[in-house]
């Protein structure tokens, strides 16, 4: 039996370097299966249930479209349509759903209502965001970052703008784990929770790696093989943050600039969606307020050669599809 059957996923703390690179291994493995046409049903007949109390384009259809492949039945639940939290406790809930499905997924507030679902509901349980952790997009990022560089040991990664929310957290967490260099560059009040930031730094001495800040924009990306970033107001917060955000963040937009800073063959990384030009309704309503046609990202960079976004994405689907794989089969 392989060591992650059974496991939740619900933050890459909980996972050994060796671990997440098991992860990689399967994702890598299935990803391959999807190519070349081969069956990967590996779950046969089981049930998953995906709970998003925000929205999703990718984390969804990754979860919905693996559980196809592995011959699993999905069943969507949002939180218009469902009883959770109006009618029904989340501990009873997470009880009903532990009846019925062998794994869950939530998308949704604070980590612990997902840790809190993993343990009354006694199935799986896989974090499909939350407002401290993003863990199955590092997995897609650091796959991404294989495939690009061909191992992750060595490898620089910098993240520019709020460092404090999931995906900073996340991406400072996934680097201390793996040995690799990671950058915050931001003003000082975007720093990560200065707790996680000393277990982050703890990690790193063990794994070889660094955890650095920066504040100059200019200075942040030197020598950098990956330069991250992501929107600079997540799902679930106020309006009213805008403004701040964008005083303080602008200076910190992945530009040409910041790109030519980085090392010789850099990579651009954003988990997506982004706002990097008037194509959304979000970035319209910025532009006619504050002016601004781009925000966390030029356009120029989004759509330049050395930009994976787009691979990022695709990698949700293998990634998401192996953290399912390991833990409800342990044919993998
Ligand atoms: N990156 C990511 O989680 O995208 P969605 O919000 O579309 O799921
Ligand atoms: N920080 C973003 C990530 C989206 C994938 C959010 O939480 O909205």
């Amino acid at each position: 039996m392989n060591g992650l059957y059974g496991k939740n996923f619900l933050k890459l703390l909980d996972f050994s370097k060796e671990e997440i690179e098991e992860f990689l291994r399967i994702a890598a493995l299935l990803k391959q299966y999807k190519k070349k046409g081969v069956p990967h049903a590996l779950a046969q007949g089981k049930n998953i249930a995906l709970i998003f109390e925000k929205t999703s384009t990718r984390t969804r259809c990754a979860f919905e479209v693996a559980a196809a492949d592995l011959g699993m039945h999905a069943v969507y639940l949002d939180p218009k349509s469902s009883q959770i939290g109006k009618k029904e406790s989340l501990p009873d809930t997470a009880k009903v759903l532990g009846r019925m499905f062998d794994a869950i997924e939530y998308r949704g507030f604070g980590q612990e209502i997902v840790e809190d679902i993993a343990r009354y509901s006694g199935v799986p349980t896989y974090n499909g965001l939350t407002n401290e952790f993003h863990p199955t997009q590092i997995l897609a990022d650091f796959m991404t970052i294989k495939e690009k560089f061909g191992s992750l040991e060595d490898i620089s990664l910098c993240y520019y703008g709020d460092a404090r929310y999931n995906m900073g957290n996340s991406l400072m967490v996934g680097a201390a784990k793996m040995g690799m260099r990671f950058t915050a560059c931001c003003p000082e009040k975007y720093r990560p929770d200065p707790a996680l930031v000393s277990v982050c730094e703890e990690l790193a001495k063990k794994s070889g790696g660094e955890i650095r800040f920066e504040t100059d924009p200019e200075k942040g990306s030197v020598g950098a093989n990956a330069v991250y970033t992501d929107v600079w107001v997540s799902m679930g917060e106020p309006q009213e943050v805008w403004k701040e955000r964008i005083d303080d963040l602008s200076p910190y937009r992945v530009t040409k600039s910041v790109m030519q800073n980085a090392a010789k063959g850099a990579v651009f990384m954003h988990c997506l969606p982004s706002f990097h030009d008037l194509g959304t309704e979000i970035g319209r309503e910025i532009y006619e307020k504050f002016g601004l046609p781009e925000m966390e990202v030029s356009d120029e960079v989004f759509m330049s050669d050395a930009s994976v976004v787009f691979d990022e994405a695709e990698n949700r689907l293998h990634t998401i599809k192996a953290v399912i794989a390991a833990t409800l089969s342990d044919g993998v």
